[in-house]
């Protein structure tokens, strides 16, 4: 059995069951693709998204693209501070990016249930994560229902300790 819920922050989302996601970020993909977090900590608002829509642009200086849906609270949060924590998940973190991607922040404090520590000048980092970054958009392209922002990497803590489980991937959420 599938129930379809159509969430004010986001698309519709079908939850089946047996606990598994149904997104259109698993369903419409074309190649398989990493899954990370989007922290936004602006006015004293803390909200956190699921993201696979994103990658590396440059290493010198260091800085990634993300592509933000126009509806999702946390585009309305970027518009309003442009800058954001970006998270890079690892294997046994699906629950949380199931947690962040399936529901809007305007309905729940998602945060509330994040590991969350300061990692300086306010960016909220995820403990445990393989990598935490303090981003700074530099640049918005408007795609229609997304934003696209490219962002330069201003420092970040990342967990160097051997043995840490690989990263999240969409196919990891398909199975869950
Ligand atoms: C695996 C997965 C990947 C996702 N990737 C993106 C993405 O790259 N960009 C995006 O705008 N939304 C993406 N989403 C959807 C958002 O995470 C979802 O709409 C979320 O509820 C938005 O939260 P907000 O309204 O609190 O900002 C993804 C969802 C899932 C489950």
């Amino acid at each position: 059995m599938i129930s379809e819920m159509v969430l004010p922050g986001g698309p519709s989302i079908a939850v089946r069951y047996d606990g598994r996601v149904e997104s259109p970020y698993l369903k419409a993909e074309v190649s398989e693709a990493p899954v990370g977090l989007v922290i936004v900590n602006s006015g004293g608002v803390r909200n956190a998204m699921t993201v696979s829509l994103f990658s590396e642009v440059a290493h010198y200086p260091i800085g990634l693209w993300v592509s933000i849906a126009k509806d999702s609270y946390t585009h309305s949060l970027l518009s309003a501070a442009p800058e954001f924590t970006f998270v890079t998940l690892h294997r046994g973190q699906g629950d949380i990016a199931r947690a962040c991607g399936t529901e809007s922040g305007r309905e729940r404090d998602k945060c509330a249930g994040l590991d969350l520590y300061e990692g300086g000048n306010g960016f909220q980092f995820l403990r445990d994560s393989i990598a935490s970054t303090a981003c700074r958009i530099k640049r918005s392209v408007d795609l229609g229902t997304h934003t696209l922002h490219v962002a330069e990497i201003l420092f970040g803590d990342v967990t160097r300790r051997s043995g840490l489980p690989r990263h999240l991937l969409l196919s990891d959420l398909a199975k869950i």
